[in-house]
């Protein structure tokens, strides 16, 4: 290019967190527990009943992230914290704990974005069948309409539920899976086709009651590389790009199921059952803008069948594989991070100008970052180099987006500030803000900015211009 567009000038810099990540005070103030306190998925290594303990830290943190300068901060609420039951009974110091979190946020102007379900469903939804059940569908709009009631004077952006097609793929990782065992996958999907319609029916309703606020889906999108120029290596990564990508965004932006996902449910005998009416919700649900996380891309050959078809790809979370569609592979030209994840900042161009080309709505990024194991050293300090090279090779690529025209308004990298990784404990940490504890020793959980913290605070004062 001769010339390079500069980030929009309202360019929302920021960072994300998530509720059982971070917040600790698991049980405190009427909170019920979720599917997270009570799962124990991670038993070697510490839970997440006292996290990064911003329950009781939340003002320290966010005059902390109004130091680095922060546009937005996307977080999320704990639904078990507002339904201790996941629906009937209201918790008002639940609520009230939110309500100072987004006036402590508005006091330093910092742009609330609220994901209304990051992974932690209340159990006692889940003891009653989960999403398996459709009446968690109706749970859900109970709590949307709550959030819309108590925060929408005052938040804007809303996103549905976080990385819908991880739960579905990879639900096991966050403690939550199927409840019928014997047909595991159909469940699966019949869970899938419920969350659509409870994230249809929130951004409906969002549109009723907040005619100003906009309301998006979150889930993780990654482009898929075909493993060689073989024909059939492209046609899996086009199976795969299918089941994994445009399932979740279709039904969200246009309420159709991707049909070449479709037809993959229907060969498998996954399709969910669905009640009169469906269809017509999804189509009703309209996002305003579409967020996603992104940390690396993902890379499949043919699958002949057969039991070596499951293997390892871009990131350790995601054994991918589906017998006679597809079979993940190691991508040799990527770099991988101290937890064998791959590094491909050019990817995250690429994956921006797909969900562009294919929806035409305005972008957020909702996550990308680095895990690593940071070191405190003498005096405070937190020397993460390999961060802050991660995250401008990443937001170099954003800025060449923007410049093949992509829409893109806003970047909340993960972490604002370090918390506990979704299976990989606290030790796995993300953040700008170091949180002095360990897997088992909680100490005194001091914060420490890092390096990257001073570094990010150039990149928002100049706009991203460096
Ligand atoms: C995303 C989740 O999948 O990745 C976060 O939305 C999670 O909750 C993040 O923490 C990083 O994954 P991990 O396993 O390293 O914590």
């Amino acid at each position: 290019y001769d010339q390079i567009k500069p980030f929009p000038s309202k360019f929302l810099w920021g960072g994300s967190t998530s509720a059982y990540q971070v917040e600790g005070a698991w049980n405190e103030d009427g909170k019920g527990p979720s599917v997270i306190d009570m799962a124990n998925h991670v038993p070697e290594v510490t839970d997440f009943k006292v996290a990064s303990d911003h329950y009781h830290h939340y003002q320290e943190d966010i005059q902390l992230l109004a130091e680095m300068g922060f546009k937005a901060y996307r977080f999320s609420v704990s639904w078990a914290r507002i339904y201790p039951e996941g629906s009937g009974e209201l918790n008002q110091k639940g609520i009230q704990f939110y309500h100072q979190l987004i006036d402590e946020l508005l006091s330093y102007n910092i742009e609330p974005i609220l994901t209304m379900y990051h992974f932690d469903l209340p159990y006692a939804l889940e003891e009653q069948g989960g999403w398996s059940n459709r009446k968690t569908v109706d749970a859900f709009e109970q709590y949307a309409e709550t959030l819309f009631d108590h925060f929408g004077d005052r938040v804007k952006y809303w996103l549905t539920i976080n990385e819908q097609n991880m739960i579905i793929l990879h639900g096991s990782s966050i403690g939550t899976s199927s409840q019928d065992s014997e047909n595991q996958q159909q469940d699966l999907y019949q869970q899938n086709h419920h969350m659509l319609v409870a994230q249809a029916k929130a951004m409906a309703l969002c549109h009723r009651k907040l005619p100003n606020a906009k309301i998006g889906p979150a889930p993780n999108i990654a482009p898929i590389y075909p493993a060689s120029s073989k024909s059939e290596d492209i046609l899996a990564a086009n199976s795969y790009t299918n089941i994994r990508n445009w399932l979740y965004l279709d039904a969200a932006v246009y309420g159709q199921y991707n049909h070449v996902a479709w037809a993959y449910l229907e060969k498998k005998g996954y399709t969910p059952v669905m009640q009169e009416g469906d269809m017509r919700i999804l189509q009703a649900g309209k996002p305003d803008f579409i967020a996603f996380n992104y940390y690396t891309s993902q890379t499949v050959g043919e699958s002949t069948g057969g039991d070596m078809d499951y293997s390892h790809t871009g990131d350790q979370h995601e054994t991918v594989g589906e017998p006679g569609i597809y079979r993940g592979s190691v991508n040799e030209n990527l770099k991988k991070t101290e937890f064998g994840w791959e590094i491909d900042p050019v990817g995250f161009r690429t994956v921006l100008r797909e969900i562009y080309s294919r929806y035409h709505l305005p972008l957020i990024v909702t996550e990308n970052g680095l895990g690593a194991f940071d070191q405190l050293e003498e005096g405070d300090v937190v020397n993460d180099t390999y961060r802050i090279d991660y995250l401008r090779q990443h937001i170099e690529q954003i800025q060449l987006a923007i410049t093949d025209g992509v829409d893109v308004f806003g970047y909340c990298p993960w972490s604002a500030i370090d918390l506990v990784s979704t299976h990989q404990g606290s030790s796995k940490r993300y953040g700008f803000i170091y949180v002095n504890r360990d897997e088992f020793d909680v100490k005194d959980l001091r914060r420490i900015r890092k390096q990257s913290f001073y570094w990010y605070q150039k990149v928002i004062a100049n706009n991203g211009l460096e």
